[in-house]
């Protein structure tokens, strides 16, 4: 199975992270996203941060120039049909993801892999949205995507051997340590985080502590580099309440009940960095 040409679905903070570290390790990539605006404002980031290289003299302005060639902007997934590889990159919500794989399943080619970046749901069960769920695997990318070494990978029941392979060749190439898990709800990274920044959802809500003095006592006590309320504002409070849930119907168990107070910010639109407000503002 070789991989040259790759469609990222979802242009948001991880969409771009992936879309970029393929291009900086020489695929194709199409970026795609609903709106032609997004897919741009996509790409903007990328652009900035391939700036920031440019000036610690990691890349050339060449270079630069180069990566950001190898894009193609996307609003269309008929242009799975170029692709080898496909990662879905969109919302954490089961049924948009099922309803992108059911498409994706029309147009990519035969040989095409199907990835999802999900956090929490099970790679099997969006698998079956295809006819091909020998060809669908979890590529979980941790966040900011450009710095973080771990991709998660995950088989469905009927993934190929050949796919997971590929997958991991290709997790290499992009510079990456790939770790393989099974598939239960969370898999280890969010099975084992997210139950501790609601944990210190919970602290605040109960008053046993301001948001600063939580985050502190995590990073000077335990050395995190960011608190927990900070990293679930980074990571998005929509994302981070998702896989709560996803943890909670998964597993049945109300330990993993998302606390009230991660509710009701999300309501609220305070989804965190991305919407300037969470438990901080961000301007
Ligand atoms: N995109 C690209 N590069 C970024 C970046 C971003 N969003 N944020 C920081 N960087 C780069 C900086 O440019 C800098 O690069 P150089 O060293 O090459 O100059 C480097 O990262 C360090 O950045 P800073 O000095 O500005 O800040 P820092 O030392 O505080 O590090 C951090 C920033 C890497 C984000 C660090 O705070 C950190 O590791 N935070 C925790 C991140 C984490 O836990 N991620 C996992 C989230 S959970 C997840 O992803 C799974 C899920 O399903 C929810
Ligand atoms: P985000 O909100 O930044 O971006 C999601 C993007 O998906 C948006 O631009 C949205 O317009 C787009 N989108 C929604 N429906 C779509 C569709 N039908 N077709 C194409 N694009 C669509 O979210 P994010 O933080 O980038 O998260 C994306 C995925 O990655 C989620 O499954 C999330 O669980 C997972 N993930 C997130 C993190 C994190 O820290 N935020 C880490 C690892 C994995």
């Amino acid at each position: 199975m070789h991989i040259e040409k790759v469609m990222v679905i979802g242009a948001g903070q991880m969409g771009s992270g992936i879309a970029q570290v393929c291009a900086q390790a020489g695929y194709e990539v199409y970026l795609n996203d609903l709106q032609e605006d997004i897919v741009k404002k996509g790409l903007g980031v990328i652009r900035k941060n391939l700036d920031r290289q440019v000036q610690k003299e990691r890349i050339t302005e060449d270079e630069k120039e180069g990566i950001l060639g190898r894009f193609i902007q996307s609003t269309d997934l008929k242009d799975a049909e170029n692709a080898d590889i496909v990662i879905e990159a969109a919302v954490e919500n089961l049924k948009i993801k099922m309803r992108i794989f059911e498409e994706l399943d029309q147009y990519a080619s035969e040989h095409a892999i199907l990835a999802t970046n999900t956090s929490s749901l099970p790679i099997t069960e969006i698998a079956a949205a295809t006819k091909r769920p020998e060809k669908v695997i979890g590529m979980h990318f941790m966040n900011p995507v450009p710095v973080m070494k771990l991709v998660e990978i995950i088989r469905g029941l009927a993934t190929e051997d050949e796919v997971y392979q590929a997958v991991e060749e290709m997790t290499h190439r992009l510079k990456k340590v790939p770790v393989e898990v099974n598939d239960f709800p969370g898999f280890v990274s969010n099975r084992v985080l997210m139950p501790m920044i609601n944990e210190a959802v919970y602290t605040l809500y109960e008053g046993v502590a301001t948001k600063e003095a939580i985050d502190e006592v995590m990073k000077l006590g335990m050395n995190h580099p960011m608190g927990p309320l900070t990293l679930a504002d980074f990571i998005g409070l929509d994302t981070c309440l998702y896989i709560m849930e996803t943890l909670h119907e998964g597993f049945g168990d109300d330990k993993y009940r998302p606390c009230p107070l991660l509710r009701k910010y999300v309501k609220a639109g305070w989804l965190g960095k991305k919407a300037g407000r969470g438990f901080y503002e961000y301007r």
